[in-house]
């Protein structure tokens, strides 16, 4: 009895171990030659992929000042990580200074990037120096909207038509770097 206790507590660390570390051959990035590789080989999982599920944004028309929104959820099952991510008027950005519009997730080691038809999330790795980026072109299906029905007036309506898109991290870099105004 005693051993087959013990066989299944090895089994056990066994398997925890192996969902910890990630093969290097695995990633869609190349390490940098400063990452302390030596956390491979521990519980750091490097971020491989992810999935955004039920992506929706509002865009204002060309003649709104009101900020885009955004809505979706993000998993990494392998780094375990699920959160809400949104966008909105009382969303601060922290992509810092002179650098582009970033925001953050409900679970803010994940952080997420509008841009021109592309949706590029980020998430910081076990070591706060380095963070991880992919992206996902999402295919929409827009309705207009107009006030007063919809109270931040004219724009588009978007809900991705994948319900559930996967995307690979491509990169691994350090942060942008913040710019101290004196
Ligand atoms: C935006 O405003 C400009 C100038 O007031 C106007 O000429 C144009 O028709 C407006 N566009 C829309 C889509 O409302
Ligand atoms: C739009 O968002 C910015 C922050 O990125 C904020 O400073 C500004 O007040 C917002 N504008 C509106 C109309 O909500
Ligand atoms: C607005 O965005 C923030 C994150 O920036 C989020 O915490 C909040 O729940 C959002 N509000 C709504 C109504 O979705
Ligand atoms: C992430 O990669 C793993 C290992 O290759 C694979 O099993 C899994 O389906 C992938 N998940 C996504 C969301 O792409
Ligand atoms: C992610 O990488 C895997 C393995 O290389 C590949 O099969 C898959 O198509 C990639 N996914 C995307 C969305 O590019």
């Amino acid at each position: 009895m005693l051993r087959f206790h013990y066989i299944l507590t090895t089994l056990a660390a066994t398997v925890s171990l192996a969902t910890a570390m990630t093969l290097e051959s695995e990633l869609h990035y190349a390490l940098p030659a400063d990452f302390p590789k030596a956390l491979l080989q521990t519980d750091c999982y490097m971020p491989l992929n992810f999935s955004v599920i039920g992506l929706e944004l509002w865009l204002p028309g060309p003649n709104n000042t009101n900020n885009f929104t955004a809505d979706f959820q993000y998993i990494d099952l392998g780094t375990k990580i699920t959160t809400s991510c949104h966008r909105n008027a009382t969303s601060p950005n922290v992509g810092g200074e002179g650098h582009a519009e970033r925001w953050a997730c409900d679970v803010p080691t994940v952080e997420f990037i509008w841009q021109e038809g592309t949706l590029t999330v980020i998430e910081k790795t076990c070591t706060a120096n380095f963070e991880a980026a992919g992206s996902v072109e999402p295919r929409f299906n827009c309705a207009s909207t107009a006030a007063p029905w919809w109270p931040s007036g004219d724009g588009l309506f978007c809900k991705a038509l994948d319900e559930q898109m996967n995307g690979n991290f491509t990169s691994l870099q350090p942060p942008p770097p913040a710019k101290f105004v004196a």
